[in-house]
């Protein structure tokens, strides 16, 4: 869809780029992910543990008014019930850091990684996960309930189920329905539990749990089956949101891909695609399923977030097109009268993409890993032209 005119957002939107801490900040060692043998390793990531107010100077200098960022379980509660108060001091300072550069936070408290300490107690699937959830959610948002209004429970559990029990290709690495579905019932739970929590101790703050949405098509669209598998696929996009509805002040979407739908193949993205149209994950760039979900899910009459949205790209030649013309779409879902409030690009920096290490690069602003320099890529600061002006210019 060509831009005709100026597109100009609602006032207030805000405007942002998101990352979460075991892809970041370097030196996690106490978590599954850096545990199992069988994953790559974050390692000193992109030291932003210690970077920073520096990165959150460049988000600033690239016109950024919001930022999306994780807290890490694994360092706020090192052992089962012990607090580390070093650990708080230090996000405490964090959020004071987005603070001064007028950098609204929104906070998410669980991004996949698990204390070590309750994986090997069977992680999720152990129902005593819900309490435990609980209690570091309490610590935390009591402590930080007054540099935060946003916060986002659980990053989603839908692909953490996915990968984590299905394929599986992420820890814990169980091959099992039943656990899936044990996993599932205590992250429901969960979500519900901590929404209350934090309400009780912060009633004016806003709660939602983000959730991973693609568009999916029927490879082959006079194929009842493949029609009907793709219905049954966006359907099941929802297992997370339908029962927390009552349970969310907005929608946190997470929106990257459309999927192809067929009887013989499952679900795959790259048919008889040109290099063109795919993403170096190999992902479909199509921007228009950002509208399509967002039609359907306008019926739920809450607020939205874009939580994530971005792409793979090494050449940088993609990420601007692919940015500009999702908005593009977004802004068409605001016409249609969907509450949009903002957009969080995935990523602010290159960083750790779990199961693919550090090959992919979604970042704004590049990262050598070797010297830790930072490098602003080409396509962030035509990012900023329409943070800055709260429009897409032609
Ligand atoms: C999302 C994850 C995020 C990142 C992007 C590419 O599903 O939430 O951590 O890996 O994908």
């Amino acid at each position: 869809m060509p831009v005709k005119k100026a597109l100009k957002f609602p006032d207030g939107f805000l405007w942002g780029a998101a990352i979460s801490a075991y892809q970041v900040e370097g030196g996690i060692d106490n978590c599954d992910w850096a545990r199992d043998e069988k994953m790559p390793k974050a390692g000193r990531a992109c030291e932003h543990y210690r970077f920073y107010d520096k990165d959150f100077a460049l988000a600033h200098s690239l016109g950024q008014n919001a930022h999306r960022l994780s807290l890490e379980w694994s360092r706020l509660e090192p052992e089962e019930g012990q607090f580390n108060h070093l650990a708080l001091e230090h996000y405490q300072q964090v959020l004071s850091a987005l603070h001064a550069r007028h950098l609204e936070p929104f906070v998410t408290l669980w991004h996949f990684t698990l204390p070590q300490w309750l994986a090997v107690q069977e992680g999720w699937q152990n129902p005593k996960s819900v309490d435990y959830f609980c209690s570091y959610v309490e610590f935390v948002v009591s402590n930080l309930k007054g540099r935060v209004k946003f916060w986002l429970t659980l990053n989603e559990p839908e692909v953490y189920l996915l990968n984590g029990y299905i394929k599986p290709k992420w820890p814990p690495f169980k091959k099992s329905l039943f656990s899936a579905w044990q996993a599932k019932r205590n992250l429901i739970k969960a979500h519900q539990q901590a929404y209350l929590i934090i309400k009780k101790i912060q009633p004016s703050a806003q709660v939602s749990l983000p959730i991973n949405f693609s568009w999916f098509s029927p490879r082959n669209k006079y194929s009842p089956i493949d029609w009907w598998m793709a219905r049954l696929a966006l359907w099941a996009n929802g297992i997370f949101l339908r029962p927390n509805k009552k349970c969310m002040d907005f929608l946190a979407i997470n929106y990257y891909t459309r999927r192809m739908v067929s009887i013989f193949t499952g679900f795959r993205n790259e048919f008889g695609m040109t290099n063109e149209q795919l993403t170096d994950m190999g992902w479909e760039i199509y921007p228009k399923g950002i509208y399509q979900i967002l039609r359907r899910l306008k019926k739920y009459h809450l607020p939205v977030y874009i939580t994530e949205n971005g792409l793979a790209d090494q050449s940088d030649k993609k990420r601007w097109p692919y940015i500009r013309d999702h908005l593009i779409w977004l802004h068409q879902a605001i016409e249609k009268g969907i509450d949009v409030r903002g957009y969080f690009y995935w990523s602010l920096m290159d960083n750790f993409e779990w199961a693919d290490g550090f090959d992919p690069c979604f970042g704004l602003i590049e990262i050598n890993y070797r010297t830790m320099e930072r490098f602003i890529r080409p396509s962030a600061w035509q990012y900023a032209k329409t943070c800055q002006s709260n429009q897409l210019l032609r």
